[in-house]
């Protein structure tokens, strides 16, 4: 895979610009730099005085709290049965169990080195992590978008970087936080279409933009259409507003913590769980996503 931007992240050359006066220039989210060499300690302190920073903050508590009601329901229903999955985890405990238990997938986080609510985002997941003792192996994280320096940055602070780009079709099998902030719904949608069932569904607690905000922003035929799994959900997903101080509005506005409840999912009929298609956005103009190098 490349590790470059790709796709969308690519500016086109303007017209009457030569090739090599010109190179092409990868468009990062606003107010983030690129920058050409990374010192791994300073980043990584710089992070570590973010955490530092937001362990303060009394929203931080309060997601803190949000997430961990969520995820103590999800492994709830694991125990309960009500959710076919593995756990041939050691007992050690009962906080024990919930750790090993628990995993973390985290996508499109940006370049935190030169973005500063990327930074801030990071810095978030980290106390998430923390506030739940989820191991930090246990935390994968990826975005195409991540510098080689990034990378080593995150395997510094032990977090495991994947190699590969999944376009968000990460198969649960036991209950998972999935970190996405301000991602594309396309990530989403994948993500959704992987775990397309009454049993992995339950297993998910997604933190990051809201399903109903996109639903009122998107028009309603392409929200069908592009974006089934989402809008399928929509109505019956449990959605807990997260609270975000107005000076940092750039980085954590429009999140929610997202649930499913077989309950809630049995409502929906039968048909919602035949064969569900792949979705492939041929059609959709402004993709969101970086899709995989289907020429490698
Ligand atoms: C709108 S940006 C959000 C960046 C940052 N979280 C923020 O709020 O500023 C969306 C991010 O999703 C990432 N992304 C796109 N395709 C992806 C993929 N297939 N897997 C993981 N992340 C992806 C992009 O590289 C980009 O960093």
């Amino acid at each position: 895979m490349s590790d470059s931007g790709e796709e969308w992240q690519v500016a086109r050359r303007r017209k009457g610009h030569g090739r090599r006066s010109h190179p092409l220039q990868v468009s990062l989210p606003p107010g983030c730099h690129q920058e050409q060499q990374l010192d791994i300690g300073k980043t990584v302190k710089r992070i570590r005085d973010t955490v530092t920073e937001l362990r303060c903050e009394d929203f931080c508590q309060k997601w803190k709290e949000s997430v961990a009601a969520s995820v103590s329901a999800a492994l709830m229903r694991v125990d309960q049965g009500d959710c076919e999955v593995s756990t041939n985890q050691p007992e050690d405990g009962k906080d024990g169990i919930i750790s090993e238990q628990l995993q973390c997938v985290c996508y499109g986080l940006g370049p935190f080195s030169s973005c500063v609510s990327a930074r801030y985002q990071l810095a978030m997941l980290l106390l998430l992590l923390d506030a739940r003792q989820i191991l930090l192996k246990d935390c994968s994280v990826y975005d195409p978008a991540f510098s080689s320096g990034e990378k080593d940055v995150l395997r510094e602070m032990g977090l495991t970087v994947l190699t590969e780009n999944e376009e968000g079709k990460h198969l649960v099998t036991k209950p998972t936080i999935f970190y996405m902030m301000h991602c594309g719904k396309a990530l989403y949608n994948n993500l959704l279409w992987k775990n397309w069932s009454t049993q992995c569904l339950p297993l998910m607690v997604i933190v990051g933009n809201s399903f109903c905000s996109m639903r009122d922003r998107t028009i309603d035929r392409v929200f069908k259409q592009d974006y089934s799994y989402i809008s399928q959900v929509v109505a019956v997903c449990e959605e807990k507003p997260l609270p975000c101080p107005s000076r940092l509005i750039d980085v954590f506005s429009d999140t929610a913590v997202i649930t499913f409840l077989s309950g809630n999912l049995n409502k929906l009929p039968q048909s919602t769980w035949a064969d569900p298609l792949e979705p492939q956005y041929q059609n959709s103009p402004d993709l969101e996503i970086i899709l995989r190098d289907k020429d490698r």
